[in-house]
């Protein structure tokens, strides 16, 4: 390859090249899933993370603006009249005291990265202008994903924002929040439900795409993991660039620990950070293929020689038992997830570790994250579970830094919040208990009063 930007296969037995502009997302030699990779001496990475701050002083530049592109120096594959951004990015780190106090940390030591304030609600925009950038790169009219609801309200957003190609969503039927949904059909993408769930849904769309040349944003898509990699640059920066102990991640497809991993492997080698932090992924209990394998099976990358025989086998146990992925944590219900390979990488570069948590520690880390001040759905609060989890295992000591993403917003799955929530018996059970949840630890439940002015007072001073 004679480019300073190119694509290479992951597999260090392969290592094929591909052009930047290639959009087949797999290895032309091996299959194996592909990485963007940099020839840094070619190329102007900072020589310092300080250096990155004087972009915010020239912040009129929508470049510079972005939480995304503020960090191009580190994802260097756009130039800058492809880029599409929309202001994604601009997220916050917050100390999390009160949430710490319920995990069992420290005063100080739980941060809270909060990727629900992106344009379109998820952590999903990071990714989505690095891949739509790249789809302009290469002239695509059209960009599909299979989606539970973030990433088809972010390309739906990105596709009428840009104005200049049309988006594809496939959802499994019944599989997909209102909310979301609602975000698909008002920003005009076209929206196809299957009969099936997310994996179905997400095998269909790489096969629709190959055969229809139609530009893939899951993240098989290396690009979207690029812009994935600026959540760690963010919260990095937010510490004054100190590397915190612990990251701690929910998994489904495994884009963001793959991205993350890979963002620490690219600062460690450029010599901008001393060392990565751990990287703990959490799976919903059920959906847990990564924990099964990465935890029960000790699968491990094993520096590219992983036994893929023993993901095969996994996946026939599950054929066979005709399994499929259950979880109130909609996004995270996937039982195939495609970035397995990059993720085990990231957890042996990282010192990575997995763990599973049930709806009802899920739904219970939920509403101590709302009561501590930020909103999320279901799926971004299964991190905090894990950290209470490993704290309590010891794996994580009380006294060390951590920081949870949590990867969206609240208004995702709002009938789970309601049902949590309600008084209602009957709500609780169809929404929860039969997803196994038994009770609402930390409800908030309204209070029922007459239309009496006496009444409404009285019950006021009772409660508040
Ligand atoms: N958290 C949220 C809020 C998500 O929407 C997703 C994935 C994940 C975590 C899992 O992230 O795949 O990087 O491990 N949502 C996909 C979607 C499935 O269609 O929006 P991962």
């Amino acid at each position: 390859m004679t480019e300073a930007v190119f694509q290479r296969c992951i597999n260090p037995a392969c290592l094929a090249t591909v052009e930047l502009t290639c959009t087949a997302f797999r290895c032309p030699k091996c299959g194996a899933l592909m990485d963007v990779a940099y020839d840094w001496d070619r190329l102007q990475p900072p020589r310092s993370l300080r250096e990155l701050e004087v972009e915010w002083t020239q912040r009129t530049n929508p470049l510079s603006f972005s939480g995304v592109w503020r960090f191009r120096r580190l994802l260097p594959f756009a130039p800058p009249q492809a880029i599409m951004t929309i202001g994604e990015g601009q997220t916050i780190l917050q100390r999390a005291d009160q949430v710490a106090a319920y995990v069992g940390l420290r005063p100080g030591r739980l941060y809270l990265q909060y990727e629900g304030m992106n344009p379109s609600g998820s952590f999903k925009d990071n990714g989505m202008t690095a891949a739509f950038s790249h789809a302009r790169l290469v002239g695509a009219r059209r960009a599909a994903c299979a989606s539970t609801g973030n990433t088809s309200a972010s390309l739906a957003v990105y596709c009428s924002a840009a104005g200049q190609m049309r988006a594809i969503i496939f959802i499994g039927s019944g599989k997909i929040s209102y909310g979301k949904l609602a975000q698909a059909l008002d920003h005009g993408a076209l929206t196809v439900q299957i009969a099936g769930d997310f994996d179905d849904a997400l095998a269909r769309v790489q096969q629709v795409s190959r055969q229809l040349g139609i530009y893939l944003v899951n993240s098989i898509n290396p690009f979207r993991l690029e812009g994935q990699k600026t959540i760690m640059f963010r919260i990095l920066e937010a510490l004054g660039w100190e590397v915190p102990d612990w990251i701690v991640v929910p998994g489904g497809n495994l884009g963001n620990v793959s991205s993350f991993g890979k963002a620490f492997m690219e600062l460690v080698q450029l010599g901008l950070i001393p060392t990565a932090p751990r990287l703990a992924v959490i799976n919903a209990s059920g959906a847990n293929t990564f924990f099964q394998l990465h935890q029960i099976q000790a699968l491990r990358w094993n520096g590219g020689h992983y036994d893929q025989a023993a993901i095969s086998r996994y996946y026939d146990t599950l054929d066979a038992a005709n399994a499929r992925a259950s979880t109130l944590a909609s996004a995270i219900e996937i039982n195939r997830p495609v970035n397995l390979p990059k993720a085990l990488r990231a957890l042996e570069f990282c010192g990575g570790v997995v763990r599973q948590v049930s709806d009802q520690e899920t739904m219970d880390a939920k509403a101590k994250v709302a009561t501590g001040g930020l909103g999320c759905e279901p799926a971004s609060a299964a991190s905090v579970a894990g950290v209470r989890q490993l704290v309590q295992e010891g794996v994580i000591d009380p006294d060390e830094r951590v920081v949870c993403v949590l990867t969206a917003h609240q208004l995702k799955d709002p009938t789970a919040t309601v049902a949590y929530h309600s008084a209602d018996p009957q709500t609780f059970e169809e929404v929860l208990g039969k997803r196994g949840v038994r009770r609402a630890t930390f409800a908030n439940r309204a209070i029922q009063v007459p239309n009496d002015l006496n009444e409404i007072v009285k019950a006021i001073e009772v409660y508040a």
